[in-house]
Parts: structure tokens; C-alpha cells; sequence
């Protein structure tokens, strides 16, 4: 029997951008394992979606409208969850945006929200909770996500790239902190290859330069028709991360041939290798 319906079976699970994708898969998981889930989302309806989903399999679950790129409303989480629940079993710093363009042609402010949303919104969920998370002396389970992007280069997608090469970083140094300080808080990096979900859906976002329009539609259409299905995908991320692992893999062959990349690219100090999918759907 797998861990995970050992470890997740009961407690509390915070999901941030759990109104959609990843998110609300692995919020239908924790809810169907037995967790309590609190499901929040910047859009409220998609998140009430989420909570219904899970409430109409027997599972127990609440919304809860969270912006994480404001640090102050992750705070207001923290309190409400652990004033509600008294304590957090499964964390998950799960909410992220896509953003495509040439660097100079994004906008300042996607820039700032892509790093807000991805970066910050992952950092303050963790500022907020752990202190909660250690006071309560429980044992706890901490996902960021990660991305096989956190490996490699994508030129047309160099903000989200800084955004994941920052989490994976983080979530390593985070890890260290709890093993330096003897925390029973096990942090793992979630590290998707290719699912499908809505995070390029085929419309351009603000900020966003007319030309990153193709780009965006080809991956919307690569995750559609070759994504891996989110359900299974989010099953497999919480089976590793109860069985503690760092490394919590959707595809763990696409990770090793694009971390393989990253190998060669520090060891020989070679320029940046061109992935093949970059050449074509380049942004004009
Ligand atoms: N889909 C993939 O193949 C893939 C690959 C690698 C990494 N990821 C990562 O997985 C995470 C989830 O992505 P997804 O593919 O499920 O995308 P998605 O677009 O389907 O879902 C993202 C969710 O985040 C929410 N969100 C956006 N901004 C927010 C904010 N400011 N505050 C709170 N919620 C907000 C959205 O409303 C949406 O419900 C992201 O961090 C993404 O980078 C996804």
C-alpha cells in the first residue's frame, strides 16, 4: 500500500491556486485520501468548484479566496486556518502563472507579477505558516512547485523560467533549514514534465506582447494533446512526498534528460544549449 494513504489520511491541507490544473488535482487527491482541504484560489468560483468536486466524493473541503501575491493575505490564511483547524498537515505553495515574451517586450508589470505570484506567493506561504506549523509541534508535509523548467533555459518564457530556477533554490535551502534545526517539516520540490492543464490557455495575458500569441497556443495545444492526465499526476506527487522525498517527479525521465542538460551545461561551462522545442515555437 502506498504511503500516502498512511500519511495523508486525516489533517488539514492548505492548496493555493487550487481553483484549477494541479492545484484542484491535488486537492481532489488529499480530499479523497481523507485530508481536510482548504482550497483557495484568487478566483473564488473556481475554488468553490474544487471544494464541490471533492464534497460530491465524500470528502470534506472549503474555499477560501487567497491572492498570494499579496503576503499580507497569506498571513490572513495562516491565522484563519490555524484559528479554524489548529494545525497544518499538508502545505502546498501550488498557484502560478505562465508568462511568454521576449524579456524586453513583457511588460514591467507581468514581470512583477509573474515574480510576485511565483516567486513571492511561494515564500510568503512559508513565512506565514511554518512559525504556526512548528508552534503546533506536528509533523508536516511542505510542496513547492517546482518545474522541469527549473533545470533548463526556454527563451520566450524567460519569466517563468527565473520564477522556477527561484522556488527550486528556495525549496532546497528550506529543506536544509529544517534538517540544520531538526524539524519534523519535510519539503519536498514538485516537479511537473508536462500536464494538462489551463496555464497556457490559447488567449494572450496582460502584459503579454501580441507576438507571444503562437508560443502560447502551441504549448496550450502540446499539454492538451500530449499532457499527462492530472489526476495521475497529482497521485504520484503525493506518494512521494509521503514517502519524504525531495524530488516529487511527473515524468521522471523528461527531469533526468533536461537536468542531464544542466549537468553538461555546468560541468564543461558550455553556452546555454538550445532546447529543440524552443527553435520551434520561437517568439517572433
Ligand atoms: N502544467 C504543467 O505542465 C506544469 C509544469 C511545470 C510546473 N507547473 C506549475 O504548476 C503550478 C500550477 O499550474 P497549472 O498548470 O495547474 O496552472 P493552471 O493555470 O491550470 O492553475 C493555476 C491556478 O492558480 C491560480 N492563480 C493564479 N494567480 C493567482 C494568485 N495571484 N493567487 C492565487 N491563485 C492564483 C489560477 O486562478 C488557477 O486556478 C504552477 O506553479 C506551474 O508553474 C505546471
Amino acid at each position: 500500500m502506498a504511503r500516502d494513504t498512511q500519511v495523508f489520511n486525516a489533517g488539514t491541507a492548505v492548496i493555493t491556486g487550487a481553483g484549477s490544473g494541479i492545484g484542484a488535482g491535488l486537492a481532489r487527491r488529499a480530499g479523497a485520501l481523507g485530508m481536510h482541504v482548504v482550497v483557495t484560489d484568487i478566483n473564488e468560483a473556481a475554488a468553490a468548484q474544487t471544494v464541490a468536486q471533492i464534497t460530491a466524493a465524500g470528502g470534506s473541503a472549503e474555499a477560501e479566496r487567497v491572492d498570494v501575491s499579496i503576503p499580507e493575505e497569506l498571513d490572513r490564511l495562516a491565522e484563519l486556518v490555524f484559528a479554524r483547524h489548529g494545525e497544518v498537515r499538508l502545505l502546498i505553495n501550488n498557484a502560478g502563472i505562465e508568462t511568454v515574451g521576449n524579456t524586453w517586450e513583457v511588460s514591467a508589470a507581468r514581470w512583477e507579477a509573474t515574480l510576485n505570484i511565483n516567486v513571492h506567493g511561494v515564500i510568503h506561504g512559508v513565512r506565514a505558516f511554518v512559525p504556526r506549523i512548528i508552534a503546533s509541534g506536528k509533523e508536516a508535509w511542505i510542496g513547492n512547485l517546482s518545474s522541469v523548467g527549473a533545470f533548463g533555459q526556454m527563451p520566450g518564457q524567460t519569466a517563468y523560467t527565473v520564477t522556477k530556477h527561484a522556488v527550486q533554490a528556495f525549496s532546497e535551502c528550506l529543506y536544509l533549514e529544517m534538517e540544520l534545526k531538526g524539524l519534523p517539516i519535510h519539503v519536498s520540490a514538485i516537479v511537473p514534465g508536462l500536464m494538462r492543464t489551463n496555464i497556457f490557455n490559447a488567449e494572450t495575458s496582460a502584459g503579454e506582447p501580441g507576438n507571444a500569441t503562437g508560443h502560447r497556443r502551441a504549448m496550450f495545444e502540446m499539454m492538451r494533446d500530449y499532457g499527462m492526465d492530472i489526476d495521475e499526476g497529482c497521485r504520484l506527487f503525493l506518494e512521494q512526498m509521503a514517502e519524504g522525498k525531495f524530488w516529487a517527479h511527473s515524468h521522471p525521465d523528461m527531469s533526468e534528460q533536461i537536468i542531464g542538460g544542466r549537468i553538461r551545461f555546468l560541468q564543461e561551462q558550455i553556452p546555454p544549449i538550445m532546447p529543440d522545442l524552443a527553435r520551434q515555437i520561437a517568439v517572433e
